[in-house]
């Protein structure tokens, strides 16, 4: 059975690209791909169709992390095509379980940060869209430790 992940952010070009190819790294280091599906969204609809912010690729590339794709919206019907819906702060939290039709699918909807167990409660990805480069580097770091976490816990929790 495979796992479907979605990571979700505001516009869907910084931090759930960032969040998904980091995430994609570690599975093809692990040996899981096919086990372990992944994408990203956005609760925002403004960049959709553009690609990721070139200070994102850039901080990744330097880790030979591949941040790629388009951006796109996270829309209501998507909660039926993920088993995890992986919010970067709490303003997405919080709009994602607002779009969420029912229990089960608030129920898919989680922090990021809170599979990293040296993060504190409620911790968040901070957005580095209006600030300066090394906000960029910073996400990275947290998106590998997070992505490290729920790997993990993905691994305790289903069989790969
Ligand atoms: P992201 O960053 O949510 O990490 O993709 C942002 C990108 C664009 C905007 C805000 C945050 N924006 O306001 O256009």
């Amino acid at each position: 059975m495979k796992v479907r992940v979605c990571f979700v952010c505001l516009g869907n070009i910084c931090r759930s690209p960032t969040a998904e190819a980091t995430m994609r790294w570690l599975i093809e280091e692990e040996s899981l791909v096919g086990a372990i599906v992944v994408e990203s969204a956005g609760t925002g609809g403004w960049h959709v169709g553009d690609p990721p912010d070139l200070r994102a690729r850039a901080a990744a590339k330097d880790r030979g992390i591949d941040v790629r794709g388009r951006a796109r919206q996270f829309l209501e019907r998507d909660f039926g095509r993920f088993d995890y819906v992986v919010a970067m702060d709490r303003a997405n939290r919080e709009d994602l379980l607002r779009l969420a039709p029912n229990e089960d699918a608030r129920g898919k909807v989680v922090l990021f940060r809170s599979f990293d167990d040296d993060a504190p409660p409620n911790a968040e990805v901070p957005d580095p869209y209006y600030g300066g480069e090394d906000g960029f580097a910073h996400v990275l770091e947290i998106c590998e430790a997070a992505a490290r976490g729920l790997l993990r816990h993905l691994r305790d929790r289903h069989v790969l």
